[in-house]
């Protein structure tokens, strides 16, 4: 009898199952509890005579080291399932968001316009933002005490003669070291960062960006001018953008005109940001005066060039139809954000 209760014994650990810790500890009992089965056993075993004892001896040892066996592996299982078993995440709830920081408006118009001259075989070129007042003014035709200084209120930053330090009014400045440096024929494109000493408004700051270009080769002439401003216009506004010349005068550029495009938010028929008036100035520019060639140590009788010089945020007011310029320069978020989509990858 005792071999069948071992065997059956053997069966029923091999087949054991429990759902949970509880059930676990239960059929431990069952087994080898005070008054558990196996237990019992061993009482009985007790009372046998030396032979059987050594029948049985070996077996019932083997019965409780597989009894005590799969207790421990049920314990480990059903551990290992209730921890998997927990409140779960929700897989269908929004991720968190991270917002992705966006290019600033006036650095998308600088690279648009870059890429436009590029296109046209510009190659970009950078000056001094504390400049002189030789490259800034002497070199371009204002001679010193020269009327035409006073439209560009500056900011110096050494006094004394007789060639001052000061923050450049304009990025003129950087044409003048393009043609002092660059072999001809010249095509640069020079965008940055410009000074002026004017009172902070919705249409003046003392701090804005300018892109210049230059061109200087043989028998450069006006109708080369207009048709790169022309080209440049339709890539910068449409297809559709027409451009007007007025004549103008800067010391430098000899014919000047100021360029005008056709207004693409009324197309012509007269709205406020135009002022009633379908068109909206962009840029000055001119064929470049012998006399700044001259001081470059270019030949002025071989080579002739043109040059123009526009402000990056009254192009970027105009492309978005922003009316005060001091948005640029506040960094408030609310407004950067806008310009989101404009992000390149
Ligand atoms: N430097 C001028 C300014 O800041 C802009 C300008 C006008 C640049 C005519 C030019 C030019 O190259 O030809 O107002």
């Amino acid at each position: 009898m005792m071999k069948e209760r071992i065997e059956e014994l053997l069966a029923q650990i091999d087949g054991l199952k429990c759902k949970n810790a509880k059930e676990v500890e239960e059929a431990r009992v069952k087994l080898l509890g005070k008054k558990g089965e196996i237990t019992g056993l061993f009482e009985e075993f007790r009372t046998f005579s030396p032979d059987l004892k050594k029948e049985f001896g070996r077996k019932i040892n083997e019965l409780k080291q597989a009894a005590l066996a799969k207790i421990d592996q049920l314990r480990e299982q059903t551990a290992v399932e209730a921890a998997s078993e927990g409140p779960r995440e929700d897989l269908s709830m929004p991720g968190t968001p991270f917002s992705l920081g966006s290019r600033h408006p006036v650095s998308i118009v600088r690279q648009e316009i870059v890429d436009i001259f590029r296109k046209f075989g510009y190659d970009v070129a950078e000056g001094p933002e504390i400049e002189d007042d030789y490259h800034v003014f002497e070199a371009l035709n204002f001679p010193l005490n020269h009327p035409a200084r006073d439209m560009q209120d500056t900011f110096f930053v050494s006094v004394g003669h007789p060639n001052p330090l000061l923050l450049r009014t304009h990025t003129s400045s950087v044409q003048v070291r393009a043609m002092e440096t660059m072999k001809l024929p010249i095509r640069v494109i020079c965008p940055g960062r410009v000074f002026r000493n004017e009172a902070i408004s919705a249409r003046a700051h003392c701090i804005f960006h300018q892109v210049e270009g230059l061109y200087i080769d043989e028998n450069v002439t006006f109708a080369d001018l207009k048709q790169a401003i022309l080209l440049f216009a339709r890539e910068m506004f449409g297809p559709d953008t027409a451009i007007r010349m007025r004549p103008s005068y800067f010391p430098f550029t000899e014919p000047s005109s100021e360029v005008d495009v056709s207004c693409n938010i009324c197309k012509g028929k007269g709205c406020n940001i135009c002022k009633g008036t379908g068109w909206l100035e962009i840029m000055g520019c001119g064929m470049v005066d012998p006399n700044v060639l001259e001081a470059s140590g270019i030949d002025s009788k071989k080579y002739s060039g043109f040059a123009f010089g526009m402000g990056l945020e009254r192009i970027a007011m105009l492309k978005w139809q922003v009316n005060d310029l001091r948005h640029y320069f506040e960094n408030d978020l609310r407004f950067l954000s806008e310009f989101n989509t404009a992000i390149e990858v």
